[in-house]
């Protein structure tokens, strides 16, 4: 059964399988299609007779290197106006080809084959392009709605457990901020059972997607409400600067633990969510001890992009299914994550 909704009012989400819907949502036009070697060889059958271009796989190559070199094979190619493009890969070949798209002669038409779990669940819905700068995440970039975006879940019976428990960790997150019911679903299953399971993890896409799809459509550019999407994101973002030991994935599950922790010591957060918190992602295999110093992470996350000037938004979760931003400056911020936490 495939299910459709609408970001914004002009971006399609499909969650069903690629290969029957492809057809129906791409122009008549000429198509390029962007994604790595490691697609193109597990999945020949989405690129058969297409024009094909390969970008260089690893977060470091999500860069403006990458976006010149497919530029560049763009005006090789005479790709024009006209030319529409489909990245067909995970979060960061879709990243990297709205980036792209939105760009290439001030912005061609553009959609999305989904075929990661955290890609499904969000990176590649909601109209966020962009690549990393300078050991920043995610610093240069726009907002360009894709046209339309397939998550399709049998494409992840080839995706390594780690990836997959990766994505879990942003659908673990969707569940907090604003779908109980989402949360309880997840905590019914054990890991292994919810990788065999792909009439599950469509649901698990399901729910996600259609939580972003309402917040997106409500608060577009995160002027806002969409900044709830980025829980567990401080700490994590602050992560990832600091050591490539974890994926993205892995880093917003130990944000997460740790900004319940502190929702907790503020007595914003009852302590049965914090243990349900706590307990779904150790259930789920994440490790949630920061890899580094927590001084490091708090000095690292005085550079996070979400910062507004000397301020800094947080996403404090309040109960299992519900959440609030909050503004504090950096100093603020770090005497209390010192205290929450370094006192233990
Ligand atoms: N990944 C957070 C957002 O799309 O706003």
């Amino acid at each position: 059964m495939n299910y459709s909704l609408q970001v914004a009012g002009r971006s399609c989400v499909v969650v069903g399988r690629a290969a029957e819907e492809l057809p129906n949502l791409l122009p008549q036009k000429r198509i390029i299609v962007f994604t790595d070697r490691t697609i193109l060889a597990l999945h020949p059958e989405l690129f058969a007779g297409r024009e094909v271009v390969c970008m260089e796989q690893g977060e470091e190559h999500k860069s403006l290197q990458s976006v010149e070199m497919l530029c560049r094979e763009l005006v090789a190619r005479n790709a024009d106006r006209s030319t529409f493009l489909l990245g067909v890969g995970g979060g960061i070949v879709t990243d990297i080809t709205g980036f792209v798209a939105s760009i290439y002669m001030r912005g061609i038409a553009f959609g999305f084959v989904s075929t990661t779990l955290l890609g499904n669940v969000d990176a590649s819905v909601g109209g966020k392009n962009g690549v990393n700068f300078d050991g920043y995440k995610n610093m240069i970039g726009v907002f360009a709605q894709p046209q339309f975006v397939i998550c399709d879940t049998s494409l992840l019976a080839t995706l390594p457990p780690r990836e997959l428990r990766a994505g879990l960790a942003e659908a673990i997150k969707s569940g907090i901020i604003g779908d109980a019911t989402l949360f309880e679903l997840i905590e019914q299953h054990t890991f292994e059972s919810l990788c065999r399971d792909e009439e599950l993890l469509s649901r698990i896409v399901l729910h996600s997607v259609k939580l972003k799809a309402d917040i997106v459509s409500r608060d577009e550019r995160e002027a806002g409400e969409r900044r709830k999407l980025n829980l567990g994101h401080t700490f994590a973002h602050a992560i990832e600067k600091c050591t490539h030991a974890m994926n993205h994935g892995e880093a917003v599950a130990v944000g997460i633990d740790l900004i319940a922790q502190i929702a907790h010591y503020r007595r914003m957060l009852p302590s049965t969510a914090l243990d349900r918190i706590h307990a779904l992602l150790l259930k789920m295999g994440f490790e949630v001890q920061p890899p580094v110093p927590l001084e490091d992470l708090l000095k690292a996350l005085t550079k996070d992009k979400k910062s507004d000037g000397n301020n800094i938004h947080v996403v404090m979760p309040t109960d299992i299914g519900r959440c609030t931003v909050e503004t504090f400056t950096h100093d603020k911020f770090a005497a209390l994550a010192c205290q929450s936490l370094c006192l233990k």
